[in-house]
């Protein structure tokens, strides 16, 4: 999978309709007129198990099952996003990217990456040296105060408990990542927990073919602006609904302020 590529495609897609929607989770948008500004957002989640989706029109598929998560400021509007920050504005998001081989019909090695920059200029990087695999605790916290803007993932590996819990692995951003530019142009009255049909580059590009996954809970989930921090029942609920795989994809609710679900459905 080249990386760098399939963010910038997701801002020319042929797209998803008005009603369809390549984004399911729980994005969080400042009050129109409010000079409040989002500084920091994180969010803990387990990477899934990923499975073959035993119903719908995308079961026997001969091909890559995947998805996207991610914890993140900013967005770009359009194609099926559930974003509605300004045109021309940036991202700063960290996340995974879950993989399934509908071909030899075995789950693949997710990868770990964060994106950044403006929708026709961003592209998104691996964090270099980064393992993970199905059942690790992933907490990403993505950070911007004026020009001090960072996203960190850390992998808690298969911890069940958050006493005493210490990361296995931390990363920053590290390639191409300019955090005084990154600061420029971020969109900082947005932030969200995702969940993402991502666009494959095929050419046209398509959301890549949903795989089924075990739940996804996004938990300990923390919100800050500079009027304080806002929980996630604030934030408004999306989710994943494509015509061409089923229709309605995921099922995500916000059971209180600090956790955000995410079930696999069809309909
Ligand atoms: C996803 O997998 C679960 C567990 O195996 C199963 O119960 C569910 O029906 C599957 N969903 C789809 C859409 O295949
Ligand atoms: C930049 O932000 C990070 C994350 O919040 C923080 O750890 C670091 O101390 C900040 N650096 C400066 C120079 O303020």
């Amino acid at each position: 999978m080249k990386s760098t590529i399939f963010a910038a495609l997701a801002a020319l897609i042929r797209g998803a309709t008005a009603q369809e929607s390549i984004q399911g989770g729980a994005i969080y948008n400042v009050p129109s007129g409010s000079s409040t500004t989002i500084t920091s957002v994180s969010g803990t989640f387990r990477v899934p198990d990923a499975s073959v989706p035993l119903v719908g029109p995308t079961s026997g598929h001969k091909g890559i099952y995947a998805f996207g998560i991610w914890v993140g400021i900013g967005g770009w509007a359009g194609s099926g996003s559930a974003s509605s920050c300004p045109a021309g504005s940036g991202v700063l998001r960290a996340g995974i990217d879950v993989y399934y081989d509908g071909f030899s019909n075995v789950p693949m090695t997710p990868w770990a990456w964060y994106q950044y920059g403006v929708s026709n200029e961003a592209g998104a990087f691996a964090y270099a040296g980064f393992n993970l695999e199905a059942g690790d605790l992933i907490k990403i916290t993505v950070s911007g105060v004026s020009s001090n803007v960072t996203a960190i993932i850390e992998n808690y590996g298969k911890v069940t408990s958050t006493a005493g819990r210490q990361p296995i692995q931390s990363a920053p951003p590290t390639f191409g990542f300019q955090g005084a530019n990154v600061a420029n142009t971020l969109c900082r009255t947005e932030a969200g927990w995702v969940v993402e049909n991502h666009m494959t580059e095929t050419n046209p590009p398509e959301p890549v073919v949903m795989a089924n996954f075990t739940q996804v809970a996004f938990t300990e989930l923390n919100l800050q602006t500079t009027a304080g921090a806002v929980g996630a029942k604030a934030a408004k609920l999306v989710n994943i609904n494509l015509a061409d795989q089923g229709g309605k994809l995921t099922d995500c609710s916000a059971p209180s302020d600090s956790e955000v679900r995410c079930r696999r459905t069809l309909q």
